[in-house]
């Protein structure tokens, strides 16, 4: 657990799932600069948090911890974002319904006062969002958007000058970079350009040239994975009755592999963003058929799913965290999986060959078998015994 110092006072905040070991911290040198900002600490004049304030990308929720006194929505595209802001609002004595949680699917609030925005990883997710938010915004609304310099392009910049109007940057501090934002209400209204769809190439297996719908955001929004694209081609033949998870399913081709290959699957997609979800399923129905068996969860891995209750788990799981590389929500799906499991049940794997997750998967499973390999991919078979 860290403690984020601020002119309001100290804040015991930490992201979710919470790791005693956890080496990162739930909040960095952006979203300090924007309290600072917004505090008129270092000359800056105060901002009055009065209106409808919104916050955007909330990383782990320390922003709208420490906004909690303003009543402040939330609008985020990660289900961890949202268990984290809940859980660090209750550790620091606030109500968990002192913020109002909305996800990136969410209608915003008709009239937004002030906008608060951590710029997200993806550029595409922030074009969307402003698309979403910009008939909200008024000649009036106060619009600051904070990230890492690395994180800050010119074509960030040029979309908040494009959707909500004039934008000029600060001096970086700490390495972050605040965003100032003037909004123009006679700026032409244009729809976002998102979902995205494209077509799968020939040689995929059961998806081969189907459609795959993208909200933005998502991994690999515009393109095939490679990885996803060597685990299509290595997909258990399975037939019969058989309960799919695909885990981490970013737009669902790989369940929807299995669901095309295989009438008798019963699909689960999951995924930690909201986006991916409403991908996935979109991905689904379009291919698979729009009365066709599958439940969409938005959930932090299998968490949701019954004990026993699985035959078989398709997992390409994420290395990366809010740019920081990982290993522990693979870790954790892994784990999720064999717990969800029935007996003799199975979790596949791709994944790049130097991540080394057949020794996880031996230290989890107590077994592991290497299906198929290239260079740079494998794909991984452990049994439940
Ligand atoms: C490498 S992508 C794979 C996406 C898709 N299955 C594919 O192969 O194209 C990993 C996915 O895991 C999701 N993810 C990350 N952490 C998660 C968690 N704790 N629970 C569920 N999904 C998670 C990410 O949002 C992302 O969509």
């Amino acid at each position: 657990m860290n403690r984020l110092t601020t002119s309001k006072g100290e804040y015991e905040l930490a992201r979710y799932p919470e790791h005693p070991r956890d080496p990162f911290r739930a909040w960095d040198a952006a979203d300090e600069y924007l309290l600072r900002q917004l505090e008129g600490i270092d000359g800056a004049t105060p901002v009055e948090l009065t209106g409808t304030v919104v916050v955007v990308g909330d990383r782990w929720g320390a922003l709208s911890t420490v906004l909690a006194g303003h009543r402040p929505v939330q609008i985020t595209d990660s289900y961890l974002a949202q268990r984290a802001t809940l859980a660090n609002l209750v550790r620091n004595g606030h109500d968990e319904d002192a913020v109002r949680l909305l996800s990136a699917r969410d209608t915003p609030p008709d009239r937004i006062d002030v906008l608060l925005v951590r710029v997200p990883k993806s550029l595409a997710l922030l074009e969307d969002q402003l698309h979403r938010l910009a008939p909200a915004v008024h000649a009036g609304t106060v619009v600051i958007g904070t990230g890492m310099v690395k994180e800050i392009h010119t074509s960030t910049l040029k979309l908040f000058e494009r959707i909500i109007g004039p934008t000029r940057t600060s001096l970086a501090v700490k390495k972050a970079r605040l965003i100032f934002c003037t909004p123009d209400p006679a700026l032409a209204r244009t729809p976002s350009p998102w979902p995205y769809r494209y077509e799968l190439p020939g040689d995929v297996g059961a998806v081969s040239g189907r459609t795959v719908v993208n909200h933005a955001g998502i991994f690999c929004a515009e393109r095939l994975d490679i990885g996803t694209r060597f685990f299509l081609n290595h997909l258990p033949e399975r037939t019969g009755r058989d309960r799919v998870v695909d885990l981490g399913c970013g737009n669902g081709v790989v369940g929807t592999s299995a669901a095309l290959a295989n009438p008798g699957a019963a699909v689960t997609f999951v995924d930690e963003s909201y986006q991916a979800v409403a991908s996935a399923e979109a991905t689904f129905r379009a291919n698979v058929g729009a009365d066709a068996e599958a439940r969409f969860l938005v959930g932090d891995g299998t968490a949701d799913l019954g004990p026993g209750s699985v035959d078989l788990v398709l997992n390409n799981p994420p290395f990366h965290s809010h740019l920081a590389t990982t290993d522990a929500t693979a870790r954790n799906m892994f784990h999720g999986a064999r717990a969800v499991l029935r007996q003799g049940g199975e979790l596949w794997v791709v994944g790049n060959r130097h991540l080394g997750y057949h020794t996880q998967l031996r230290r989890i499973f107590g077994n592991c078998t290497t299906v198929a390999g290239d260079p740079k991919f494998v794909v991984l078979r452990a049994v439940k015994r």
